[in-house]
């Protein structure tokens, strides 16, 4: 049989010509574009934005990450670009993945310009030199790691989590080899750093009913909490858990005792965070902001490798202190005051409409439901700071990649984010004035599409004039 198929691929490939194929990744098939349309619809109607289910908030289907063979109607399944397997062979990647390694396996998928409707979950957009990647997620474009704008403090592995993918030329950092903070280490070949460092590929931590103040319990595949119900739906859209099933946890994020088959050295102590992402999450922020509801857990699961960044308790004016950001890392009255009436610099305005913005997120607490943090988790909702609001790490970082140096939302080294009354100076933090498009300066493009496309002074999104850092949204030192 195997013989058969090897001889049918050689006929197949001699008559097609071997050099003029590609290997066709992804879910079966024959079309070798990221596949779109194809996936099932959502088991539970409505749990799925974008009307279809692939991780469907669990463990996919088999083939559109693994591959048995390494073909399929006679075409190679595997193998990219610059895969050390080549096709034809019938031997497949590490983990029988299509990828060369796990990124690689993901980006099969993920990676891509943004798409003009429909799909959201690009995340990747590597085509990009000068010109600004296109993808809007709240985690933040994974090709702000090429994005051609270093000037020496500034290289481009600062700008986010270095996931390495051989497929796609992405490499991991060649300064911070240790999580900063913590212990979590990635290694050579398939220990290294990925996307699955972070994502259970197979999505087996899941929410169920329980009895924590949202209501509830997180369960996986460790011992203590066992799983009792399977995963029916995605966990990042505000589905709720029933006595018939569990859904999956925001963002397939791993939680207790996550430690992958490739790298077992790091088991994570703490379970994924509750939050509630829109289903329109890809998108530009020039005339409305893209506003995940975060409940509570980011800081506590970022701990899981940044181990001694996070902090709840905190007294004013001690040494040894680290920025507050946990679940207990709660707004004083000072801060709940400024949060609510803080419009940009210099501007302060009390009337009752919401002041959030989605560059500056905080968590709604330990109590926020699944159903509050969906009804958040809309555009114009109004999202106040109240006693139970506490600083997280994405209050400052996006979990991905930004433009910005050290992953954050906004530029720590400008004093004016966007040089007074626009982008024209994009280079925000360079000692000189920097020319627009000169070599080695964040373009005006770049600059704006760091901040995911706002305008500046007028409009509901909009960045003030001469607004300083946003730091001041919940300290109004401005
Ligand atoms: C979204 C992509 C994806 C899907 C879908 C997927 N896997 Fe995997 N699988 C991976 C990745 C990535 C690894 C490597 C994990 C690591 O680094 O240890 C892996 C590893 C494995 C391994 C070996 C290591 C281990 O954890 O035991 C087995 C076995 C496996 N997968 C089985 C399956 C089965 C069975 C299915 C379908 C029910 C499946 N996978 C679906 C991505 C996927
Ligand atoms: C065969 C294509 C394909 C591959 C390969 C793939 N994905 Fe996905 N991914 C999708 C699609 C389609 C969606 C949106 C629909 C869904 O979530 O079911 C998605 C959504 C996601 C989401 C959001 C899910 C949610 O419910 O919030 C995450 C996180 C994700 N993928 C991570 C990964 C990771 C990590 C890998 C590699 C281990 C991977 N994907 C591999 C197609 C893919
Ligand atoms: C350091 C941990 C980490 C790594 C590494 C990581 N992710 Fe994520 N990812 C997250 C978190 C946390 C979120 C939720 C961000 C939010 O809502 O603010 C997320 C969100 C997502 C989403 C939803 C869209 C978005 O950007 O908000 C997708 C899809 C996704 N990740 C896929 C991937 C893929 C594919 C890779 C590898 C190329 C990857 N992730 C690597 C932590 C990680
Ligand atoms: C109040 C804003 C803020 C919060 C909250 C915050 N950070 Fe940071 N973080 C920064 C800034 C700004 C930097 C750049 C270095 C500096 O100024 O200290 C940074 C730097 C880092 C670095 C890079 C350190 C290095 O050696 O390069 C890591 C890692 C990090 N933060 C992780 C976290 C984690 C994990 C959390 C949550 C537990 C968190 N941060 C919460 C603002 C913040
Ligand atoms: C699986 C482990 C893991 C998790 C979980 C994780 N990180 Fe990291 N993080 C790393 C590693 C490893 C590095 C150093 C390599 C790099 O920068 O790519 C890093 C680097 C960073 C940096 C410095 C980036 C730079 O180059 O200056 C920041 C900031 C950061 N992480 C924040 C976060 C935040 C916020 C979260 C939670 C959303 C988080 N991390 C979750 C492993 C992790
Ligand atoms: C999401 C809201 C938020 C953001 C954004 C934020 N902080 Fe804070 N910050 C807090 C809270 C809450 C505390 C704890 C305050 C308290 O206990 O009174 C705090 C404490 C502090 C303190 C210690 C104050 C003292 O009395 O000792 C400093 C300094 C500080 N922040 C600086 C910053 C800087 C610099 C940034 C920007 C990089 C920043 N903060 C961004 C909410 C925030």
């Amino acid at each position: 049989m195997r013989t058969l198929k090897l001889a049918l691929a050689a006929v197949a490939a001699f008559a097609l010509d071997a050099n003029a194929q590609t290997a066709v990744t992804g879910m079966g098939g024959k079309s070798v574009t990221p596949p779109s349309g194809m996936y099932q619809q959502p088991a539970v109607t409505g749990s799925q934005p974008d009307s279809q289910a692939f991780h469907a908030g669990g463990v996919a289907a088999c083939d559109g990450c693994h591959v048995m063979h390494n073909a399929s109607s006679g075409v190679a399944k595997s193998t990219g670009p610059t895969s050390q397997v080549a096709p034809w062979t019938n031997v497949t990647n590490a983990y029988l993945l299509q990828g060369t390694d796990q990124s690689s396996t993901c980006l099969v998928c993920h990676a891509g310009a943004k798409a003009a409707s429909g799909n959201q979950f690009t995340i990747a957009d590597l085509t990009t030199g000068t010109t600004p990647p296109t993808n809007r997620t709240p985690g933040g474009d994974f090709g702000w790691l090429r994005s051609d704008f270093d000037w020496t403090n500034s290289p481009s592995q600062r700008h986010g989590h270095n996931v390495a993918a051989a497929d796609f030329a992405l490499a991991v950092d060649p300064d911070l080899t240790i999580a900063p903070g913590g212990t979590w280490q990635g290694g050579p070949g398939r220990k290294q750093f990925a996307c699955s460092s972070c994502h259970d590929p197979h999505g087996r931590y899941r929410m169920q009913i329980g009895t924590a103040a949202n209501g509830i319990a997180f369960a996986g595949p460790y011992p203590g909490s066992p799983a009792t119900l399977p995963i029916a739906a995605s966990g990042s859209y505000g589905e709720v858990p029933t006595a018939a099933y569990a859904i999956g946890t925001y963002r397939l994020l791993a939680g207790q005792n996550y430690a992958p088959a490739s790298n077992t050295s790091s088991p994570f102590p703490n379970d994924p965070p509750v939050a509630v992402a829109p289903g329109t999450y890809n998108s530009g922020e020039g005339t409305s902001e893209v506003r995940v509801a975060y409940g509570t857990g980011m800081s506590e699961w970022c701990q899981n490798c940044h181990t001694n960044i996070h902090i709840d308790g905190y007294t004013s004016g001690v040494a040894g202190l680290r920025h507050p950001a946990g679940g207990e890392a709660l707004f004083h009255a000072g801060q709940i005051q400024v949060y609510n009436t803080y419009v940009s610099s210099g501007v302060v305005d009390s009337a009752a409409t919401s002041k959030y913005t989605s560059l500056v997120p905080f968590e709604l607490g330990k109590s926020a439901t699944l159903a509050t943090l969906k009804g958040a988790a809309v555009p114009n909702s109004i999202i106040a700071a109240g006693p139970s609001a506490n600083v997280m790490c994405l209050s400052c970082h996006r979990a991905h990649a930004t433009a910005f140096d050290s992953m954050v939302r906004w530029d720590q080294n400008a004093t004016f984010l966007t040089d007074g009354v626009n982008y024209t100076n994009g280079a925000t933090g360079s000692a000189t004035v920097v020319t627009t498009g000169t070599a080695g300066a964040r373009t005006l493009q770049q600059t704006q599409a760091g901040y995911y496309d706002r305008p500046v002074g007028a409009g509901t999104t909009a960045i003030g004039t001469y607004q300083r850092s946003l730091c001041n949204k919940c300290h109004g030192k401005d």
